[in-house]
């Protein structure tokens, strides 16, 4: 099973909380993050981007760090890890991206993938003046299938000439080429979101709980299989490591407790003008009254694993041998105390 560290480049991480660390982003953190978890032998880190963040009590997101120039910084400090930088699809050109790219991909000898983000959050875009207008909610994975051949007709040939409904390229040239095949990750969760990552990605990210996991396990692996493709899929999870469970749920309880209610409302108001089905505007609202374990709002939707060392990696292996997921990525409230007890406590409780 292979596992992987969301980066918290945005502030606070992935919690909008008081309950949980308050902080801003810096480098130093995520690279002794980055650090930790490649002495721990973990398999990859990925940051997010977020052009503007949610406000409330503890500011949610309201700073980040770029995703890319990020990344470039940890190849140069690391040396096993796998490094995945997000592109926000409509905030860079496809010829720009597939360079930045080639270049992570020399700088780290090999070791870059990309996660593709097209974008459920006008108030990033419009105030960069990047916004094509409300019908982007609908097509944006359209969009995306189109920068991404553009993308890989770049990478495979150092050239392109493409006349399509959004990009037109002359003749464009991009070298060099990255040394190897760059694995493409996204996180779609909406039928047209995992739709793309059928036909065009290698990995899905999928942010539910494991009532629904099964099922989109299952929903992804027959629509890949249509085009002859695997997809690894990947569970999105929160962990928190106490001594005891009662401990760790007092933990999580607390943070539910605390939770800022004024980032929420602020995310929520965003996500519901996306019009895109079953996208991230239901699956937020959703979340306002899920189970901690299913995924509450205080913590971003995203589920969460709680308990002793002994008890994770029961609820690991249990989610893998049910589901047939790839791997997990995590969040932790203090990521490198977290990455540090789940290499020494958790990892090798798993068989
Ligand atoms: C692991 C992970 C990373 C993500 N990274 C970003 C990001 O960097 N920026 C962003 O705007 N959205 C990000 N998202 C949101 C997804 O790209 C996607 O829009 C969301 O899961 C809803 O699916 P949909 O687009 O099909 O509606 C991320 C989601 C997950 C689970």
């Amino acid at each position: 099973m292979k596992f992987g560290v969301f980066l918290p480049n945005g502030s606070n991480g992935y919690i909008p909380s008081e309950g949980s660390p308050v902080y801003q982003p810096t480098f130093e953190h995520n690279k002794a993050i980055s650090l930790e978890a490649e002495a721990q032998g973990l398999d990859f880190v990925l940051s997010m981007m977020k052009y503007r963040g949610f406000g409330g009590s503890t500011g949610y997101w309201d700073s980040c760090l770029e995703s890319f120039t990020l990344m470039a910084g940890l190849a140069s400090v690391t040396e096993r890890i796998g490094l995945f930088p997000s592109i926000s699809l409509l905030s860079q050109h496809p010829a720009v991206v597939a360079r930045m790219i080639a270049t992570l991909d020399d700088i780290s000898s090999g070791r870059c993938g990309l996660n593709i983000v097209t974008g459920w959050n006008r108030a990033e875009y419009l105030q960069m003046d990047m916004w094509p207008g409300d019908s982007h909610y609908e097509r944006r994975y359209d969009y995306a299938s189109e920068y991404l051949t553009i993308l890989k007709t770049l990478w495979e040939t150092g050239r392109c000439s493409h006349k399509g409904e959004f990009f037109s390229l002359d003749d464009c040239t991009v070298y060099p080429q990255p040394s190897g095949d760059i694995p493409i990750v996204c996180a779609g969760q909406s039928p047209r979101g995992r739709q793309f990552v059928a036909e065009s990605a290698d990995h899905q990210f999928v942010l539910t709980g494991k009532s629904n996991l099964i099922g989109g396990v299952k929903d992804i692996q027959s629509r890949a299989a249509k085009y002859n493709r695997n997809v690894g899929i990947y569970a999105l999870y929160h962990m928190i490591i106490e001594d005891t469970d009662e401990k760790a749920k007092g933990v999580a309880e607390d943070i539910v407790r605390k939770a800022d209610t004024g980032a929420i409302r602020n995310i929520l108001a965003s996500a519901s003008l996306d019009t895109n089905e079953g996208g991230s505007s239901d699956q937020l609202q959703s979340a306002l009254d899920q189970s901690i374990e299913e995924g509450n709002m205080a913590f971003m939707g995203i589920p969460v694993i709680v308990g002793s060392p002994a008890t994770i990696a029961k609820q690991i292996m249990s989610l893998r041998d049910d589901s047939g997921i790839e791997g997990m990525l995590f969040s932790w409230p203090d990521f490198v105390e977290g990455v540090r007890r789940f290499g020494e406590e958790v990892m090798p409780l798993i068989d």
